[in-house]
């Protein structure tokens, strides 16, 4: 009988061996250590033993066998748990060290970087920011200007217009604004003087795209309403902004121009710490017309306005030779800057 037991015992125990998984454990479980299993049946003969000593030393074996057993059992419980564990946790790991050092940082676009700091230049003088719709009606973009209908100067705009009618406008006498200067109307109708913003955003022209023109481009507009604003205030403004932007070197003229919302109007150039001159924007003081239609009493209150091209400042400071490779959506050009 002391052999049956153990070779009951070894085939128990190479079933548990074999056990691959938790449920196959605990299918085994009855099967090995109930009254129907091997052991089980072993411990019913017992009775049939004739001598005291035989029935002592196998009923001592088989209990040494189904401790055995029971031991092996937990054991391979205890490792198939363990691997299940450590399955479920390899599958739900988030690997987060995955791209290997830090993560890239993107930046802003360079046309982005440069409207950033015009606009903290000038709020840096006193400025506030403004802004306006880039779907404008024909009225803010040129009427209220001093550009009425067939005025000359709207041909110099290559305008866009759209089939479309925003409030207070009319299908086809509405505009993709052609310049930024419809914000001076727009600030002037809702708020009081003393009047001190600048406006940046994006203007529309029907042009071809080339190395130094896009259909759309960045300006910033700039407008002063206040009491006694004279060409001196106007000038010495446009010189803290040049020395504050572009650096102690450089300087700046007003040159003689023409455009139907100033009176006198300029153009202004800066100068480079290398002698050359450079054009920028138009500016001038704000026509009488213009601060009617924006509900302002010329005879009390006087202003200057100027506004020039963002997308410039940015080629010029990073001399890049084609203003198509700005939008090109290129990120190894994009990435130089
Ligand atoms: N709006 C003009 C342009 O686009 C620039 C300008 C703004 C001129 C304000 C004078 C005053 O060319």
């Amino acid at each position: 009988m002391i052999d049956d037991i153990t070779a009951a015992k070894d085939a128990a125990l190479a079933e548990v061996e074999r056990a691959d998984s938790l449920d196959a454990i605990v299918a085994l479980e009855p099967r090995l250590l109930g009254k129907k299993g091997s052991l089980g049946s072993l411990k019913a003969q017992l009775g049939s033993l004739s001598s005291v000593d035989d029935k002592k030393v196998a009923g001592q074996a088989l209990n040494e066998a189904t401790q055995a057993v029971e031991s092996a059992l937990s054991a391979r419980r205890d490792s198939l748990g363990d691997a299940a564990l450590a399955a479920l946790v390899a599958h739900e790991r988030l690997d987060l060290t995955e791209s290997a050092g830090r993560p890239t940082r993107g930046h802003a676009h360079l046309v982005t970087q440069a409207w950033e700091r015009l606009e903290d230049v000038f709020i840096g003088l006193g400025f506030q920011v403004a802004e306006g719709p880039e779907v404008e009606t024909d009225w803010h973009n040129f009427e209220a200007l001093n550009m009425g209908e067939g005025h000359p100067a709207r041909g110099e705009f290559d305008t866009l217009f759209v089939d479309y009618a925003p409030p207070g406008g009319t299908a086809g006498r509405t505009v993709l604004r052609t310049h930024t200067s419809p914000v001076q109307i727009r600030t002037m109708l809702t708020a009081e003087p003393p009047i001190y913003i600048v406006a940046p955003g994006r203007v529309f022209r029907r042009d071809t795209p080339d190395a130094t023109h896009m259909p759309v481009f960045h300006q910033i507009e700039g407008l002063v309403v206040d009491r006694h604003i004279t060409l001196a205030d106007l000038a010495g403004t446009i010189e803290a902004f040049t020395k504050a932007f572009f650096g102690p070197g450089f300087t700046s003229r007003l040159r003689p121009s023409y455009f139907p919302f100033t009176e006198p109007s300029a153009e202004f150039d800066i100068q480079r710490p290398d002698g050359s001159w450079l054009e920028l924007g138009g500016c001038g003081m704000v026509h009488p017309n213009v601060l009617r239609a924006g509900g302002i009493d010329p005879d009390e209150w006087s202003g200057f306005a100027f506004g020039f091209g963002i997308d410039r400042m940015a080629v010029m400071r990073h001399q890049v030779a084609d203003l198509r490779d700005m939008y090109a959506d290129d990120l190894r050009f994009a990435e130089q800057f």
